[in-house]
């Protein structure tokens, strides 16, 4: 999600006013995912380098996150969505570690739009976690190095039991994946827009969506051989 600073500068107000504007563009966002039958969206709020921001950005950021879970968690949870954080949470502050849980438990039991969130997060920093577990486990003698393959690997990762993702939305000009799903992306559909995140709307939504249905996911597959299973 990313242009919220530039939509600021170009109104002439400051870079929080673009991140609260970008908040509504996150709302908009979930329900039109929801109404578009969307499963599972994954959002990248705040990554591993973005500590190196301002502090007052980053506190800034961190205040807003706060907020909007407190002013948003009623609605989701009664529009049946299924919240998860994923990302190094041991560096969020105490009061945004309790919305989390607290987000996390109460939309558990729900199975609507799996809405997860990437808070800290860095697409190395969740390959190298997954890989001190394996190295754990294989140095204790409970897993054999041969034995290692995709899956076992992937059950380690952040995302472990969510489907990997099918279309890659990035706002803002930029053409990069900038540390997010690393592992996750490698078959993924990949769409940019110059559009800045606060003014991503269900317009733009609709736009990458058909993109993504334009496209044929082959997977190593021939076109012949796709149409030929009618996947
Ligand atoms: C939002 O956009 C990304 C967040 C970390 C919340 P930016 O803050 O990166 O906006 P630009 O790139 O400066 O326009
Ligand atoms: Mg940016």
């Amino acid at each position: 999600m990313d242009g919220n600073g530039r939509w600021a500068k170009d109104r002439n107000q400051p870079r929080h006013s673009g991140h609260r504007a970008g908040v509504i563009s996150v709302r908009q966002s979930i329900k039109t995912a929801a109404e578009r039958g969307v499963e599972c969206l994954t959002l990248f709020a705040f990554s591993s380098e973005n500590w190196s921001r301002p502090k007052e950005e980053v506190s800034g950021l961190m205040k807003l996150f706060v907020e909007a879970l407190r002013r948003e968690l009623d609605e989701l949870h009664f529009n049946d969505v299924k919240l998860k954080f994923i990302g190094n949470l041991d560096l969020l502050s105490a009061s945004l570690r309790g919305k989390i849980f607290e987000a996390e438990q109460r939309t558990e039991a729900n199975t609507g739009l799996r809405l997860t969130i990437a808070m800290a997060y860095g697409g190395r920093w969740d390959i190298v976690e997954a890989t001190k577990v394996l190295t754990r486990q294989v140095t204790e003698g409970s897993l054999q190095i041969n034995d290692i393959n995709d899956e076992i690997f992937a059950a380690e990762l952040q995302m472990a039991g969510v489907p990997y993702p099918d279309l890659l939305i990035r706002t803002g000009g930029e053409q990069r994946i900038s540390n997010f799903l690393l592992w996750g992306l490698a078959y993924a559909e990949l769409w940019f827009t110059d559009v800045l995140w606060p003014e991503f709307d269900q317009s733009v939504f609709d736009e990458a969506l058909s993109y993504y249905t334009s496209k044929q996911r082959r997977f190593g597959h021939t076109g012949d051989q796709v149409k030929a299973v009618g996947c």
